[in-house]
């Protein structure tokens, strides 16, 4: 049996009465390319919160690495990169500044060659594009060496050339680590994920790439 990095059981959140995650069991297993798909509001930027302990299930059980969430704190095992970002009055410095402060010398420099970050070293990182916002935290996700990368919609924002070189550094990382990505990009979630956690028709499916032709329409209310 392949590891199981991370496990969720019976699931239930709401952030008012009505309920937004309702019963959701399923598991990423240690290698994984798994992407979550589902229309906007469907709950996958919560649940990607919930698996990574910044809110609170109502009830339901969230397992990293075979640990209860509640008691786990091999943190630096798991890299985050959100889908937004406020960054107006949280870094002051450069690019370069930031990355050596969080990480070690060697590492940054692998990281900085591995995104093409070259350029951007020395400007202030308030001041990047939000395109060049979104490459530096990925650098910074990758900073921890994490064995798990969890990334909401990482392609947002980004031009064409940008977009291709994400997708080639996400394709990269999962060879050697497990990658779960929140993507609109249907495309390159079906081109490239093991499984695909869709979300949002009237209850939530785990599938393979090649079942999801079916789903659009019930995913997407599509005609
Ligand atoms: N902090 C919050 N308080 C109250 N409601 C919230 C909060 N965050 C999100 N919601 C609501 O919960 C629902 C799910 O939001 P979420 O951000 O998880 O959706 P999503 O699937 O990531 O959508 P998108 O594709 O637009 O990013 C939405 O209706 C949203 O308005
Ligand atoms: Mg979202």
């Amino acid at each position: 049996m392949p590891d199981k990095v991370i496990e969720v059981r019976e699931l239930n959140f709401s952030y008012r009465d009505e309920p937004l995650i309702e019963n959701l069991s399923f598991e990423i297993y240690r290698g994984e390319f798994f992407g979550i798909l589902g229309p906007n509001g469907a709950g996958k930027s919560t649940l990607l919160k919930l698996m990574l302990g910044f809110l609170k299930p109502k009830s339901g059980k969230i397992m990293l690495f075979g640990e209860r969430l509640e008691k786990f704190s091999s943190w630096r095992k798991i890299g985050y990169v959100p889908q937004r970002f406020s960054v107006e009055r949280t870094f002051t410095g450069s690019v370069g500044e930031l990355l050596r402060a969080i990480a070690p010398k060697e590492r940054v420099g692998w990281i900085i060659a591995f995104l093409h970050l070259e350029n951007l070293l020395k400007r202030p990182f308030v001041k990047l594009s939000g395109g060049e916002q979104q490459k530096v935290l990925l650098a910074m996700a990758l900073t921890s060496n994490p064995e798990i990368l969890i990334l909401d919609e990482p392609m947002t924002g980004l031009d064409i050339h940008a977009q291709e070189h994400i997708q080639q550094v996400l394709k990269d990382l999962s060879k050697e680590r497990t990658v779960v990505v929140v993507s609109h990009d249907v495309g390159f979630i079906m081109r490239n994920a093991t499984r695909i956690l869709c979300m949002g028709m009237p209850f939530c499916k785990v599938i393979k790439p090649v079942e999801f032709e079916g789903m659009l329409k019930e995913l997407y209310g599509l005609h």
